[in-house]
């Protein structure tokens, strides 16, 4: 039987991806936190559910090693999001991509005088696009996991990150200074998967839409339809 792989992160994206799938009527065989396992089932025969690190999502995607995938936009912009149909956003882990700095730190001043800034962050393709269209001067440093660290320890003197309730930059005395993108998850899927496999992915991708449409209609509309 010709089958369905839909790619997705354990932790956030998962736990938030779970409502979604539920309300088009799809369940996993497991619980990926306490499972060990990579390929999960579900309660249909013909979608299968596969666990990948966040920043890998897209490439599966996007060479067909699954037809579909749950990937933050922030993701998507530091992949480029070449060979990659983007039809949901789904609405959920959402946050925001800033610049922050000590909060001591006098940003404005610095890239006035053309100060020369070193920059740590995950998101380097990015960050070099963000900064070059300010005209700020930057050398970017790759870091992999808690950037907020990098300005404590002179490693840099900024860094790109994300920041949802701003608890983490907070906790760090640093300051958010600038915004780079608006940050939600989308819906990915392989374009070529989406034509030969259509009569299975695209009552997925409408079933997953749907879910989303639903969760975002006010408390008693369903009632008054
Ligand atoms: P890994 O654990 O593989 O290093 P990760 O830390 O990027 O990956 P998550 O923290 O689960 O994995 O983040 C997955 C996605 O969730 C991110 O790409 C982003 O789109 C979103 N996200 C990250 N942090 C937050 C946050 N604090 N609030 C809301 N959404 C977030
Ligand atoms: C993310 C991000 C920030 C934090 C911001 O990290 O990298 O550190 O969330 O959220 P806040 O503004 O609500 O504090 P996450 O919690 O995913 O941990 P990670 O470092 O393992 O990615």
């Amino acid at each position: 039987m010709a089958q369905t792989t839909l790619a997705l992160a354990k932790g956030r994206i998962f736990e938030e991806t779970l409502p979604l799938l539920a309300a088009a009527g799809i369940r996993p065989s497991e619980d990926p936190e306490t499972s060990r396992k990579l390929i999960l089932g579900t309660n249909r025969p013909d979608l299968r559910l596969i666990l990948v690190r966040a920043a890998d999502v897209p490439t599966y995607v996007q060479y067909g090693a699954a037809d579909l995938g749950v990937a933050g936009r922030d993701l998507l912009a530091e992949h480029g999001g070449r060979g990659l149909y983007q039809p949901v956003d789904l609405g959920i882990a959402k946050c925001r991509m800033v610049v922050a700095v000590p909060e001591g730190f006098d940003y404005a001043a610095a890239v006035k005088q053309g100060a020369r800034l070193r920059v740590a962050t995950k998101y380097i393709a990015t960050a070099r696009e963000h900064f070059a269209a300010k005209g700020v001067h930057v050398d970017l440093i790759k870091l992999y996991g808690s950037m907020e660290l990098a300005p404590l320890t002179g490693l840099a003197d900024a860094i790109v990150d994300l920041v949802d309730t701003g608890n983490t930059l907070k906790a760090n005395r640093l300051k958010a200074v600038e915004e780079i993108l608006a940050v939600s998850s989308r819906l990915i899927v392989n374009p070529a998967a989406l034509n030969l496999k259509r009569t299975l992915v695209q009552p997925l991708l409408e079933a997953l839409a749907n879910a989303v449409v639903a969760r975002r209609a006010p408390t008693g509309a369903k009632a008054a339809a």
